[in-house]
This record gives structure tokens, C-alpha cells and sequence, in this order.
């Protein structure tokens, strides 16, 4: 059986961007009235970097405009559009040039006291946070297939926005770890919505079906490429929602996500999926994603 975890995280780079500035990591700090430490009022990114370059930045940093309208948190014009250079920056300063990292954007509603549920009046200055680490994905867990474990879906009515708010995600994430597997999909009224940081796919008879984009799922931007891949190679896809038991009549099932990739799942809740192996739909998305990436 393939390890589920890589117990190592990957190598902090050190030096962040907080709010106008780049510091070393240990002296970035946000203030004890930040309303995203308070309230989880913020959003984040998770991009990844291949060889220095952003893979698919701007479709995180159109997901992340669109978070930040929802939510009317107001990002100074110079600052937005600054965001691109300072990745690169980051990347350059974090000498991540070579190899494979993820950036990490989060953007609060910013400080505001004293504390009041409704927004600050006048409006709080957004904290924005980016970061960058070292990152290698789990090619052997790729190759092998991994196990998951399903939980009930705790969270909100806006899973379609990407915001800080993951307490059920993490929890979700703790209770697969504690079981051995590699993650959680999670299950709301008897239906599949997605993985704790992942979407979820199954194959049935050659058709890829996934949860349609609803305020119940994140619009994963690997998801979108899974779609872009799968119509190049005529692979029928079908944006409906499964029950929890059409995943153990399916041939496969597949995790997609930013730091997840392609991931076979070949067991869920001790039961085997498919022929309990990594199926052709999955090897071949996964030679696509690389190729994409330009990581082949
Ligand atoms: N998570 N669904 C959820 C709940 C997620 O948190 C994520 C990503 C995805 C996949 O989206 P994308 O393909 O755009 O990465 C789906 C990030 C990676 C995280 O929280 O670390």
C-alpha cells in the first residue's frame, strides 16, 4: 500500500508579503483586531508553481476578484494590480525558480475595532498576505491510488466561494488522516459535493460525472482543465449529482485539486473501487495535467 501522507511539508521559503512589504517569515505579523483572524472574513488562493511560472494564475486571481466582490472586500487598484509582479517577486526571492511550489494569497477585510459583527464603517484596510512554498507532489501516490473515507458535508450555503472559512474541511482532512487515508469526500443529503480540498469525479461506462458548479461546490480550477482535457480526448462529461452509493458502482474515482492534481482513489471506507486500481480515464488525465504543467 502507497503512504497516504507525506509527513514532511514542504521547505518553507522565508520571505512573505504582508501588506506592502516583503519580510522574513518570522517577522510577518497581522494585528489581534484583523477581522479574517476574528471572523474568517477573507478569501484565499492556492496557485501552483511549475519552473518559476504560475500555472493557470490568472484563472485563481479571476476566482479570487470574483470572491472578493461577493464578499465587498475592497482591494485598492494598485495593489490588484500589483499581485502578478509580486509572485514573481516572491519566486525570485524564495529562489523557487526551479523545481515545483505553491503561493498562497489571502486577503482579509483587514483590522477593525472595536469589534463588531457588521463591517467597519469606514471601510478597514484589506490585509493581504502572499506567500510561497516548496512543493513536491506525491507522484508514487499518484501512480498507485489512494485511499478516502466519506463524511458528512458540515459546511455553508457558499462552498462556490473560496473563502478562510475551512473548520469543516479541517476537520474532514483530520478524520481521513486518523484512518489512514489520503482524503475526505464529503456527502450532503446522500450527495457526493467534493473532497475537503479537492473535487470529486467518478467514472461510470466511459462518462466522467462530476456536481454541477452550485453554492455547494468550489469551481476548482483543475476541474475546469479536467473538463478542457476530457473534451479534447471525447470523453463524455456529465455535471450531475452522484449519491454516495453510485461511488461503489463506479469504474473510477478521482480527486482533482490544485496540490491534489490527478489523484485515483482505489478504496473508499475499506471498499475497493472499480478493479482497485488506477483506471485509463485517470492515467490519462494525469499525462494531460503534466503536460499542461509543463512538468512531463
Ligand atoms: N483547495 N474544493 C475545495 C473545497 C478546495 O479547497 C479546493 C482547493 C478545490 C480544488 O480547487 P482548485 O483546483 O482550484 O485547486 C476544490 C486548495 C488547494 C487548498 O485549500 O489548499
Amino acid at each position: 500500500m502507497s503512504k497516504q501522507h507525506s509527513d514532511v511539508t514542504g521547505e518553507q521559503a522565508s520571505v512573505v508579503y504582508l501588506d506592502g512589504h516583503f519580510k522574513p517569515r518570522e517577522q510577518a505579523c497581522i494585528s489581534i483586531d484583523d477581522r479574517g483572524f476574528l471572523f474568517g472574513d477573507g478569501i484565499y488562493e492556492v496557485i501552483r508553481v511549475v519552473e518559476g511560472r504560475p500555472f493557470l494564475g490568472d484563472a485563481h486571481l479571476e476566482r479570487m476578484d470574483h470572491g472578493l466582490n461577493t464578499l465587498n472586500i475592497r482591494l485598492p487598484d494598485a495593489v490588484r494590480t500589483r499581485i502578478p509582479d509580486i509572485l514573481n517577486e516572491l519566486i525570485r526571492k524564495n529562489r523557487i525558480e526551479t523545481g515545483q511550489a505553491t503561493m498562497y494569497i489571502q486577503i482579509t477585510r483587514g483590522p477593525a475595532q472595536p469589534r463588531k459583527h457588521f463591517h467597519p464603517v469606514p471601510e478597514a484596510t484589506p490585509t493581504v498576505l502572499i506567500s510561497a512554498t516548496a512543493f513536491e507532489p506525491n507522484i508514487k501516490l499518484q501512480k498507485n491510488g489512494a485511499h478516502a473515507i466519506t463524511v458528512p458535508d458540515l459546511r455553508w450555503m457558499r462552498c462556490d466561494l473560496k473563502t478562510i472559512n475551512l473548520l469543516p474541511n479541517t476537520l474532514a482532512a483530520q478524520q481521513a488522516r486518523e484512518q489512514d487515508a489520503f482524503g475526505a469526500i464529503m456527502v450532503r443529503d446522500d450527495v457526493i459535493t467534493e473532497g475537503s480540498n479537492n473535487n470529486v469525479f467518478a467514472v461510470m461506462d466511459g462518462t466522467l460525472f462530476t456536481h454541477p458548479d452550485s453554492p455547494l461546490i468550489l469551481s476548482g480550477i483543475t476541474r475546469n482543465v479536467v473538463f478542457e482535457m476530457a473534451e479534447t480526448s471525447g470523453i463524455p462529461i456529465k455535471k450531475e449529482p452522484l449519491r454516495e452509493a453510485d461511488l461503489f458502482l463506479a469504474d473510477e474515482v478521482i480527486l482533482t485539486g490544485t496540490t491534489t492534481d490527478i489523484q485515483p482513489v482505489i478504496r473508499i471506507n475499506g471498499r475497493e473501487i472499480g478493479d482497485g486500481r488506477p483506471g485509463p480515464v485517470a492515467r490519462l488525465l494525469q499525462k494531460g495535467l503534466r503536460r499542461r504543467m509543463g512538468s512531463s
